[in-house]
């Protein structure tokens, strides 16, 4: 088994250090003198102390952050392209570090090691290239309304911004938070979540060395409810808050931003469906389903959690399905093998083991895993599980799992899948496999989702926005629509009349 010896670990020198929160460019103890452990996934073994922010600690870094804001040079002095100059130099820093970001970023959330070195640190690096290249190019506009008057737009950032983001794809949701914020001219204080803080933690030492102003960028690590997701979502001189978790956590970010009614933009849970028509790519279909459901242990908001088969072609998909998922090699994160890792923490094992007595007791029929695995004796692992015959009223159809687990819902013809795709609250992706064109684009137009996907799964860019429907949240990140989220429009009317 390859899997990476102890001292070839890039980070463990960096692992020993105590941590600290980032307050106004400096490393600090947290004011709560509390602190909270966060654990390898793999072996249940604590990786380090993390500091407990509490509501002085969120203070004093709203407090940087509004007095980088207004007073310090990030926005008022430094050029956009001095602005860039600083995003460019943190993607160039994310890549030399790249080693030792994707081992800490597989020891604290369990993905396997490969997807950390393939996926998560070059798009967090990506995404950091793109909104540099935004920095000079955010423009107001003129407009001729009346001669009496010369009119003008200016586009102006928020202010400071709050930023509260969840364990799945920890340096990646920070990036999709920072880039396009920081391109504005905001300020930014970054609550990482209590299950992966390490990365974030690290990510802050890298944008220090880049060259980002003090109090531009500060980190609160600490937990959600009475603790610094909370205080921060509350803030009273916080401008606008940007969160992705729980849709119910949603709920309660909605109704903290009352108090000053800051700005709210929310990514939360998905229950795509995957609809697999029989004249498709029988082969990428298959293949797509897996990346679809198994892709990060099924933690993902966009995950294709309803896998919608014809039925002319169910039998065979499932047979080609299950062979698939039979050879996945399920182990550490840290093992080169390794394609499937543990789930993120015991809560989020305990999660799908009771979804999966849930899909069992509704009657849907196990085709494959449904337990933990009995070879790893420790860790949070779930095995990949299919259920089939499953129908979409059932809670396991319409709640999210967020975990290996899916479910199999055949189907007659468009007319009926049309209408079950969208039986549920959520709208944040779907995807379609056909080689009929029309109906590829028959869906892709009815399915209240904010990203469809023909023939392909989990595809992103960062110029491409990524959001959602219905209660999957609102706003729209990546792409150009992120700038909007983090500027506000001025208009400015210069009397020439005489
Ligand atoms: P969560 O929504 O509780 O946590 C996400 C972030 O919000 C974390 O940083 C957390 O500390 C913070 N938070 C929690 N309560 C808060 C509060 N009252 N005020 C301010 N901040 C708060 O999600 P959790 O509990 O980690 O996972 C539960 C479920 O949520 C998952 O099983 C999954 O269904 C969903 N989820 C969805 C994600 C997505 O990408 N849309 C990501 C993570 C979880
Ligand atoms: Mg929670």
């Amino acid at each position: 088994m390859a899997v990476v010896q102890e001292k070839e670990l890039l980070c463990k020198e960096w692992l020993s250090k105590p941590k600290k929160l980032l307050i106004n460019g400096k490393w600090v103890e947290p004011k709560s003198g509390k602190y909270f452990e966060s654990y390898n996934p793999a072996t249940e073994e604590v990786l380090a102390k993390i500091p407990e922010g509490g509501k002085e600690d969120v203070d004093l870094a709203v407090k940087a952050a509004r007095h980088a804001f207004e007073n310090g040079p990030w926005y008022r002095k430094m050029t956009t392209a001095q602005r860039a100059r600083c995003l460019y130099k943190l993607a160039e820093l994310i890549e030399k570090n790249a080693d030792e970001l994707a081992q800490l970023e597989t020891l604290d959330n369990g993905k396997p090691i490969k997807e950390s070195r393939y996926v998560d640190v070059p798009m967090t690096a990506e995404t950091f290239r793109y909104y540099a290249g935004w920095a000079t190019k955010i423009e107001g506009e003129t407009i001729n309304a009346n001669s009496d008057f010369f009119t003008y737009t200016l586009r102006e950032p928020v202010g400071v911004v709050g930023q509260i983001i969840p364990w799945n794809f920890p340096m990646l949701m920070l990036a999709w938070k920072w880039g396009p914020a920081l391109a504005c001219g905001n300020t930014v204080v970054l609550k990482p979540a209590e299950q992966t803080p390490l990365t974030a933690l690290r990510l802050g030492e890298l944008a220090l060395e880049a060259g980002f102003p003090e109090g531009v960028v500060n980190i609160v690590t600490g937990l959600g409810p009475d603790s610094a997701g909370e205080f921060l979502a509350n803030h009273m001189d916080v401008d606008k808050i940007a969160f992705t978790g729980e849709d119910k956590t949603g709920q309660i970010i909605v109704k903290a931003s009352a108090g000053n009614l800051k700005r709210v933009s929310l990514e939360l849970g998905g229950k795509a469906p995957n609809i697999v028509f029989a004249d498709a790519d029988i082969e990428a279909a298959v293949k797509g389903a897996i990346t679809g459901i198994f892709f990060n242990q099924g933690q993902v908001c966009c995950a294709g959690s309803r896998l919608f088969l014809e039925k002319a072609v169910h039998d065979e998909f499932m047979d080609k399905l299950l062979e698939r998922v039979g050879k996945m090699r399920q182990g550490f994160g840290l093992d080169e093998d390794t394609v499937i890792g543990p789930q993120v923490s015991k809560e989020q094992q305990e999660r799908c083991l009771d979804y999966i007595e849930i899909a069992k007791k509704e009657g849907a029929k196990l085709a494959c895993g449904g337990a933990r695995p009995e070879d790893l004796k420790k860790g949070y692992f779930v095995k990949p599980t299919i259920f089939t015959d499953v129908n979409n009223e059932m809670r396991i159809a319409q709640e999210e799992v967020f975990g290996p687990v899916l479910s199999v819902i055949p189907f007659k013809n468009i007319e009926e899948v049309a209408e079950q795709a969208n039986k549920v609250r959520y709208g944040l992706s779907g995807a379609v496999w056909t080689r009929d064109v029309k109906k590829a684009h028959k869906l892709a137009s009815h399915i209240k989702a904010g990203t469809i996907w023909v023939n392909c799964y989990n595809v992103f860019d960062p110029a491409v926005p990524f959001g959602g429907y219905k209660q999957s949240g609102y706003g729209r990140e990546l792409g150009k629509h992120s700038i909007e989220l983090y500027s506000n429009i001025k208009s400015v009317w210069l009397n020439l009349a005489d």
